[in-house]
């Protein structure tokens, strides 16, 4: 019998085909389909060898169930919070990612947020479809600066790189907070300057979030750091939701002390925060910064391929723990 692997993802036929070339894939649709209780997801991932998996939550308790016969998790995504790694590392179940595959698409959207609160798209957009537009009024939906505004990205990785770079060319200045500033070469090409969080929170006009969520970033963006925010500021989160004390931002935005806020991403996926949905400063999107067509057909290719090396005992791109 042919070793089972379970895909809980939508999937191209060319990822299909390929796998159920050695395995017996088992692959539930999650695009197309609505989402499976945890009884059922158990159901479809006992037995399986590997499993490939976008957000959804894999905890240890879940990785212990399956430890006998699971070796791998490869995650359609490059954060892995949703998997518990240091269960899996002790189990011996390689866990692996996406990265790289989606940095220009997420990037991309960062730059689109910018766009989207700063001019207040999302607004006019609203408003246009409403059939408010009487007129070329000239008083309508004027926004906040972009060109020669300061930009402080959290996180300078490979997607805060591509989105300074891309930054610039809107003519902004950069400032970065990381825990390890990178390399002179790396922040002299995108433009960026180093700042403690607390300088960078002080200066910027936009913040965007681009922190990976771990014990340390989690509520990084709390109520008193949110205080040190510019009032004409806005925040823009494309990381993870816990990263910001969501209901602290709701607070904020409802007392003016910030001028907006673009979030793809919640604390409480896909809850929002009551009251967040109401406010029209506020761009909410579902959780889809990398979502365009041909970043998301690569996702998937390279979580297979992930996965096949790793069955096949082959060096493996983008492994996330070591095991064995
Ligand atoms: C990621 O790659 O971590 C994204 O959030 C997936 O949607």
């Amino acid at each position: 019998m042919r070793p089972r692997v379970y895909i809980h993802s939508w999937a191209p036929e060319d990822v299909l085909s390929d796998l159920g070339r050695d395995y017996a894939v088992d692959c539930y649709d999650t695009s197309a389909n609505p989402p499976l209780s945890a009884e059922a997801f158990g159901e479809r991932l006992a037995g399986a060898v590997a499993v490939m998996i976008h957000t959804s939550t894999l905890d240890g308790d879940m990785i212990a169930a399956n430890a006998e016969t699971l070796k791998v998790i490869a995650s359609i995504a490059v954060g892995t919070d949703h998997i518990d790694v240091a269960a899996a590392t002790r189990h011996g179940i390689l866990v692996t990612n996406t990265s790289g595959v989606l940095t220009e698409a997420v990037a991309d959207f960062a730059i689109g947020m910018v766009l989207a609160v700063g001019r207040r798209i999302a607004e006019a957009d609203r408003f246009t479809r409403a059939g408010h537009f009487q007129g070329n009024n000239f008083g309508l939906y004027w926004g906040g600066e972009v060109n020669g505004e300061t930009l402080g990205i959290v996180g300078m990785g490979r997607i805060g790189q591509a989105t300074a770079r891309r930054a610039r060319g809107f003519g902004m200045k950069l400032i970065y907070h990381n825990r390890n500033p990178v390399a002179d070469s790396i922040a002299d090409e995108v433009g960026a300057t180093w700042r403690p969080l607390e300088d960078l929170l002080g200066q910027s006009r936009y913040v965007i979030l681009l922190t990976p969520l771990t014990p340390e970033t989690h509520h990084l963006i709390d109520e008193s750091r949110l205080r040190l925010m510019r009032s004409d500021a806005y925040l823009i989160n494309v990381s993870r939701g816990p990263v910001v004390h969501e209901a602290a931002l709701l607070a904020a935005l409802q007392a003016g002390r910030l001028a907006g806020a673009a979030l793809d991403v919640y604390e409480n996926e896909p809850a929002l925060a009551d009251g967040l949905a109401a406010l029209e400063n506020v761009v909410l999107t579902p959780h889809v910064a990398s979502a365009d067509v041909a970043t998301r057909h690569n996702m998937l290719r390279l979580a297979a391929t992930n996965l096949k090396a790793a069955l096949a005992g082959e060096p493996v791109p983008n492994p996330v723990n070591r095991v064995g």
